[in-house]
């Protein structure tokens, strides 16, 4: 099969898959690798960025706010100036909610004009949940539709410290407010329902900014951080596409080279060890403040299991391709808690949902989740991927559980968003395309 990265695409592999990969950087690092070089002083070095259009989306913020970024070896340098700048022109951040929302709050900080804008789906986003934030901190800033929705217009200027108490765990959030709190008089702190992912207090923290964590309670105060060299894993949200086609297809065994296993990243392992997946952890260790591993999954007789409360967050964007995954598992598999995933690049329950079922999948949708009865055989269906990369890579794995049917994915230009390489490494785990 070859690569496409652009329109439709009709998928017809065939399993088992088996191999040793590597999956790009980790999107959610890469992010902040950029932004916060470009706050810091002196330069920042990165290795692993993850070359995606969302990474390249915050990647032409920073440069429009007055940050230089260059490529030296297998190296990407980044260098703020003294103080970012008005961008001259509205920034667009494409697909990419981190992007939007992390520059929503440093540009909340920065004297001037800014206006944030993105493609179709994140301008169905809700930003709500960075402005209310943010205004109480002083912020001067409006959105669309009753400061629902993308574009967001920014009036940087002086902020000051307040405590926040979150509704929901979200990383780009508490991100956000963090960062506006570089900005502020006084001290920030977030308050979660539980823990999200926690790249933003460990960068911070290498680039010698105090950040100081109580139990789900993380607070900072003014400060700039220094220029540092960071080392991006492998994203076990790329990754997850193998693991879960591994665990559910039979004969099946993947190794996942230098992936990262920040403990509130690695819901998916447990999730994958509950349904009896065979799972084992190679080469622990921890560069530049992020934990990784070599990560193997092998097949195994799957079962049900119910994932709800704390482990959400720490799996949150893997879950459309665990309900592919829950479709070959003995009993029910039960998701709740997981409202979040309705607000992603597209309603991710009610796309897999949808899309399962016609496939021949016995799903129960709710508000929060669903409950998956299998095992199920998987045919092949048409898929709209809403110009959702996970929708799109889910399905792909989907069609291998097909036994050989075709599954025709409408647009595959998504994908590029986070995993460019998706298809070709997905070849060269592959047994083969069917005829
Ligand atoms: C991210 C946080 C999560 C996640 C997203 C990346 C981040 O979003 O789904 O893909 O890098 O902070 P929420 O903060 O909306 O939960």
């Amino acid at each position: 099969m070859t690569t496409h990265t652009n329109g439709p695409l009709a998928c017809r592999r065939k399993g088992p898959l088996r191999g040793t990969i590597e999956v790009p950087g980790d999107k959610s690092i890469s992010h902040r690798s950029l932004l916060f070089g470009a706050l810091a002083s002196g330069e920042t070095r990165v290795r692993g960025l993850l070359d995606a259009e969302d990474v390249h989306s915050t990647r032409k913020a920073v440069v429009a706010l007055g940050a230089t970024v260059r490529e030296e070896g297998d190296e990407i340098v980044v260098v703020g100036p003294e103080k970012l700048r008005e961008p001259g022109d509205v920034i667009d951040c494409g697909n990419s909610g981190t992007s939007l929302r992390l520059l929503t709050g440093v540009l909340s900080g920065i004297p001037g004009l800014a206006v944030l804008t993105g493609d179709a789906s994140l301008r169905k986003r809700p930003v709500r949940r960075v402005i209310d934030p943010l205004r109480k901190m002083g912020a001067n800033l409006s959105a669309r539709d009753g400061d629902r929705l993308p574009p967001v217009v920014i009036r940087g200027g002086p902020l000051r410290g307040a405590r926040h108490v979150m509704e929901v765990a979200s990383a780009q959030v508490k991100s956000a407010i963090l960062l506006a709190g570089l900005f502020a008089e006084g001290e920030t702190s977030v308050v979660e329902p539980e823990r999200s992912r926690d790249h933003t207090e460990r960068m911070l923290r290498g680039m010698g900014v105090p950040v100081r964590v109580n139990g789900l309670e993380v607070a900072v105060s003014a400060a700039r951080p220094r220029g540092t060299r960071v080392d991006v894993p492998g994203d076990i949200s790329s990754a997850a596409f193998f693991l879960c086609g591994a665990a559910a297809l039979p004969g099946s065994k993947v190794t996942v080279r230098n992936l990262g296993v920040n403990e509130t990243r690695t819901g998916l392992l447990d999730v994958l060890r509950a349904m009896g997946a065979k799972v084992t952890l190679e080469g622990a260790r921890e560069i530049a403040g992020e934990p990784r591993a070599d990560v193997t999954v092998e097949a195994a007789e799957l079962r049900g299991t119910e994932i709800r409360g704390a482990v959400i967050p720490r799996l949150i964007d893997e879950l459309p391709v665990v309900m592919v995954m829950a479709t070959q598992a003995r009993g029910r598999t039960v998701i709740r808690d997981a409202r979040e995933l309705r607000v992603k690049e597209s309603d991710r329950l009610a796309a897999m949902g949808e899309t399962l079922a016609r496939a021949g999948a016995k799903i129960e949708l709710y508000d929060d989740g669903c409950a998956i009865d299998g095992p199920t055989p998987l045919r092949g269906v048409p898929v709209q991927t809403r110009l959702d990369h996970r929708i799109a890579m889910s399905m792909a794995i989907a069609q291998l559980l097909t036994g050989g049917d075709e599954v025709v994915l409408d647009d595959v230009a998504c994908v590029a968003t986070s995993f460019p390489s998706f298809f070709r490494l997905l070849d060269q785990v592959a047994a083969g395309a069917a005829p």
